[in-house]
This record gives structure tokens, C-alpha cells and sequence, in this order.
């Protein structure tokens, strides 16, 4: 173990605990009973803190960290950390791109194939042992359909080659348009209007809060179904509710949630949406990969003074 303080905020799991336990003396901020007095002591020495993807970073606590130096976080969103404060403060921001962006593809193509091939009711009707009785009633073919990308970075383009590959039509907006095969649609309400498959996949924060509004789901219209594999926060999930429960878009998919883990009532109450718990990188593989690259970034900052993965805004 090194003399290196780090504040612990989010549970992390063993995989990546134990072996930063090895090599830092870790405070363990997210399961303390007395975070006040735990800052007491020990905040002025904390030179990293490590947080998961979801965990919202105060900027009153950096306030109580001096000698901060990094914030390594468990995953690939970063929109719980003050970017702005933290480029002021001189502190690295870094993530983990990449090791993950296969597995949340995949999730979004099964939210496609299960909200579309309605694979759940499918699956319910055989353990209710309704088939002998009769045949399901016929989903909707998905080759042929449209996808429209929510953000073309490293996750977004992952799922337009699998949905391409599966013979569906993919369409994309953005900031701006990238030199890739598939069709810019510079407005969202317009992307939504015209596909099938309405596919979020950009960074949640402040620019996005809210972005799929009604507005936009009305242009999504009854042919339309909503897949978040990204943020809770980019979507306004009330206006959500609202939709899905008077018909004005046809279903939801989504593995991310306003208030996670708490979803809502109105969401478990509808049968036109699959929720899952957030699963996009839960995989053996990718959370090992993950907590490798977590640690990575403090080993490589803390003995050579260079990180492996910056976030972008502070590059
Ligand atoms: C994880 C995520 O659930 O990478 C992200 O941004 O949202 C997820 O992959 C989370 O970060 C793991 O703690």
C-alpha cells in the first residue's frame, strides 16, 4: 500500500474494491454513517476520489478536498461531475470508454427486438402456459424499419452497425454531422417524426436534461418506440408516462431511469414498455475491463503523472 488518501463515493464492487484497497488507503464516503466527521479527518488529505458512472459529485464536497488531484469514475458517463469546476481546480476527470460500448450496443438492440418482436409478452405467454390453448398474437417485422441514433459517438455507432446488420435503416442526429454512411437529420423532432425506433444514446448533464420532451414524442408518433439506453435525465419521463399511457407513441425500451433505482409507478403499471435495471454494461467481462481502466487511470496518474482516459472536455 502507498500513502495515497482516496475518498471512496459510490459502492463499488469487490473486483475493483480489493485490489485498489491494496494499493491506496481507501475512505469508504458512500458507506460511512458520519460523512462529516470521516471529511474531518480525513479530507484534507484525499488526493483521488473514485465514483461510479451514476454518482453526483457536489461541488461543496470537492470544496472539502484541497488536494484533490483526480476524479477516476467507474464508467463511461461523467455527467455527475462538475467539469467546469473541476478544469479550475486543475483536477483530471477521467472515465471508461470503449471496454463497454459492445455490451450497452447489445442492450439497445435487445430493447429494439423485445419491444418490437414483443419478445416479453412472448415469453410470459409461455410460462403462463397459454400455448396450448392458442398462438400469440403477430408482432412486427424489423428489417425493412427505421432507427434514428441519438447521439453518433462510439455507443451510438456500435448500435447502427448491429440494427444495419439486421436490415434496418439508420438515421442519426447530433451536433453535427460525421462522415459516415448514415442520413444527418439536423433536428430531433424531424429524426423522430420519421423513424421507427427512436434510440437514445448521448451524454446525459445539463445540455441534454430533458431533451426528449413531448414534443419530441408527439413527432414520434403511434408508429414510434423509445429506446434509452443512456440517461434517465435526457428524456422527460413524465411526458413519457403520458405518452406510452395514451397511445401517442406505440412503446418504450429503456435500461435508464430519472431516479434510479426508484422507477416509477406509472412506468411499472404499463404494458407497452420492457425496463430493465440498468444492465447496459453489467457483463462479467466489461465490468472487470471497467474497474481495470478505473484503477488504471489512478495507478498511471499517481506513479508517471499521465492518465489513460481523459474526459474530453478537459483535453
Ligand atoms: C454503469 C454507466 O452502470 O458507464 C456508465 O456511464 O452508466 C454504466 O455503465 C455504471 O457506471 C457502473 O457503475
Amino acid at each position: 500500500m502507498n500513502a495515497i488518501d482516496l475518498l471512496i463515493t459510490a459502492a463499488l464492487p469487490p473486483f475493483l474494491y480489493e485490489p485498489l484497497k491494496a494499493d491506496y488507503r481507501c475512505h469508504d464516503y458512500a458507506a460511512s454513517r458520519d460523512r462529516i466527521a470521516l471529511l474531518a479527518e480525513v479530507g484534507g488529505r484525499i488526493r483521488g476520489l473514485v465514483q461510479s458512472g451514476g454518482t453526483v459529485t457536489p461541488t461543496v464536497l470537492l470544496d472539502d478536498l484541497p488536494k484533490l488531484e483526480i476524479i477516476s469514475v467507474f464508467g463511461v458517463g461523467y455527467d455527475g461531475v462538475p467539469t467546469d469546476y473541476c478544469r479550475d481546480h486543475g483536477i483530471r476527470v477521467t472515465h471508461t470508454p470503449d471496454v463497454l460500448t459492445d455490451d450497452v450496443a447489445d442492450v439497445a438492440v435487445a430493447l429494439i427486438l423485445m419491444t418490437g418482436r414483443g419478445f416479453i409478452r412472448a415469453n410470459r405467454f409461455v410460462h403462463a402456459g397459454k400455448w396450448v390453448h392458442g398462438n400469440p398474437e403477430l408482432s412486427t417485422k424489423l428489417s425493412g424499419r427505421s432507427v434514428g441514433i441519438v447521439g453518433l459517438g462510439r455507443i451510438g455507432k456500435a448500435i447502427a452497425h448491429r440494427v444495419e446488420a439486421m436490415g434496418m435503416q439508420v438515421a442519426y442526429t447530433g451536433r453535427k454531422p460525421q462522415e459516415v454512411a448514415y442520413r444527418y437529420v439536423a433536428n430531433l423532432a424531424s429524426l423522430a417524426k420519421e423513424v421507427d425506433f427512436l434510440v437514445v444514446a448521448c451524454p446525459g448533464g445539463a445540455a441534454t436534461h430533458h431533451l426528449v420532451d413531448a414534443g419530441v414524442l408527439a413527432a414520434l408518433g403511434a408508429k414510434g418506440t423509445l429506446i434509452n439506453i443512456a440517461r434517465g435525465s435526457i428524456v422527460d419521463e413524465s411526458a413519457l408516462v403520458r405518452a406510452l399511457a395514451d397511445g401517442t407513441i406505440k412503446g418504450a425500451g429503456l435500461d435508464v431511469f430519472a431516479d434510479e433505482p426508484r422507477v416509477a409507478e406509472a412506468l411499472l403499471a404499463l404494458d407497452n414498455v420492457v425496463l430493465l435495471p440498468h444492465v447496459g454494461s453489467a457483463t462479467k467481462e466489461t465490468r472487470q475491463a471497467m474497474g481495470d481502466l478505473c484503477k488504471g487511470n489512478l495507478d498511471a496518474w499517481f506513479t508517471r503523472g499521465a492518465v489513460l482516459t481523459l474526459v474530453p472536455e478537459l483535453r
